[in-house]
């Protein structure tokens, strides 16, 4: 047995190290202090930033990125409840801090309305990092209301900028963000791989131009999952160069619906494969889920696609390839090729009486195209159903689709 005077030791050694603990965790260090878990909390606060919903935050938030990826040991950037006006922000890699670096965003950021403070189609940049988290419940406002007017047309080009890009971005995650009213799109991965997405609101009018929820390309292993997406364009759109990505326990509505595509715009495009949607729902959107490509296209190929489990309410086009793609009257045949595609299990309503259309290439037919366990209604008095079939190889199985494509 211990003597007292050894316990009363040991307890005021355990006691005493337990309050230096403390000490360090709630001591400022040059303006930064340390958060529960050990890492060094980077307050946009102490870099100059104002929540006074007018005044422009880039430069501190700029600050307090840098400060926070040039240190060592575990950083968090922390945005706090407030609303922060900013213009072009760029968060740039590569980092020292230990990985993951985390983005807290508790507050409300608020993009400028001035669209010259924006000369590289982003709002918010992330670049070149490996390892990092954004998270926190707050919201991205791009306040695209006053803007839209000026948005292009699909064939020119002229996208207002995205609210947030990942770009060569890799092993990251992103969950509990809301998003609303972008300018263009609400967010944007490219060039990056490993990157894990959930727990998202996206939220803009269905009218507003070109705001796709969330726009993948070039990237592998992304997966985007559980989250509540409506806006004016695709709730997700997967555009070329994009190997392995998934998409599951989306609710889309309103809006275009889930989207591989558009390809073959550009010549240097490359392949899209291994592409799973699952178990998402869709609800008053204009597609369901959907192919697209352009019709003067690269030799590409889009293969290794499941569409599964899904669920139309009151949707216009359901299933939908078309390789016609905003060239409706132009004769040049896509020449993406569309292979081994398998809409499973998709159940519901449509509002047109074409819920299944195939819409494929002379040039390229589609191959290897199931259509198992497709069942759809109409809604209300839409008249009897059909389906189109052209140039496409497929096989059915379950309940018969529309007549049609027999
Ligand atoms: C994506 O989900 C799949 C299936 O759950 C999993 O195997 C894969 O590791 C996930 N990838 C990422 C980047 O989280
Ligand atoms: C998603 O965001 C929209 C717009 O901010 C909001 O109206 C809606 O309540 C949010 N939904 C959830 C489930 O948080
Ligand atoms: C399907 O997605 C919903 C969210 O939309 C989620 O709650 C549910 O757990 C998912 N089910 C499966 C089997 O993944």
């Amino acid at each position: 047995m211990a003597a007292p005077r050894e316990i009363a030791v040991k307890t005021c050694l355990l006691l005493c190290l337990a309050l230096l603990a403390i000490g360090a965790k709630s001591t400022p260090l040059n303006g930064v202090r340390r958060g529960l878990v050990g890492e060094t909390i980077f307050d946009v606060m102490k870099y100059g930033a104002k929540a006074d919903g007018r005044f422009d935050n880039a430069q501190a938030f700029i600050h307090a990125w840098n400060a926070a990826c040039k240190s060592t040991g575990p950083a968090k950037v922390v945005i706090p409840k407030g609303d922060f006006v900013a213009g072009n922000v760029i968060f740039q890699g590569p980092c020292s801090a230990t990985k993951p670096i985390t983005i807290e965003i508790l507050g409300n950021v608020l993009a400028s309305t001035d669209l010259s403070a924006y000369p590289s189609g982003s709002w918010i940049k992330l670049d070149e990092i490996d390892g990092l988290v954004i998270t926190g419940g707050g919201t991205i406002n791009g306040r695209g209301k006053s803007l839209w007017q000026f948005a292009g047309s699909h064939n020119e080009g002229t996208l207002l900028p995205v609210s947030l890009v990942f770009e060569k971005i890799k092993n990251s995650e992103m969950h509990d963000v809301n998003f609303v009213d972008s300018m263009g799109f609400h967010s944007k991965v490219t060039d990056s791989e490993n990157i894990k997405i959930s727990k998202l609101n996206i939220s803009a009018p269905d009218d507003s131009p070109n705001t796709d929820g969330m726009h993948i390309s070039n990237s592998i292993n992304v997966n985007v999952t559980d989250s509540i997406i409506g806006t004016g364009d695709d709730c997700v759109s997967i555009g070329h160069g994009t190997t392995n990505i998934l998409v599951s326990g989306i609710t889309c509505g309103p809006g275009h619906g889930i989207s591989i595509g558009s390809l073959g715009k550009r010549p240097a495009e490359t392949d899209v494969k291994g592409i799973s949607v699952i178990n998402c729902t869709l609800k008053g959107t204009t597609n369901g889920v959907r192919i697209k490509t352009y019709h003067a296209s690269p030799s590409i190929q889009a293969s290794d696609i499941l569409y599964k489990d899904i669920i139309m309410a009151d949707v216009k086009n359901p299933i939908i390839i078309d390789q016609h793609y905003d060239s409706k009257n132009k004769p040049e045949q896509s020449k993406v090729k569309i292979s081994d595609v398998h809409f499973v299990n998709i159940k519901g309503t449509t509002i047109s009486k074409i819920p299944v259309s195939l819409y494929c290439s002379e040039a390229v037919p589609c191959e290897g195209v199931e259509l198992a366990d497709i069942d759809l209604a109409p809604s209300g008095a839409v008249g009897s159903l059909t389906s189109v079939c052209d140039n496409a190889k497929f096989v059915l199985k379950g309940k018969p689709i529309p007549p049609g494509c027999a």
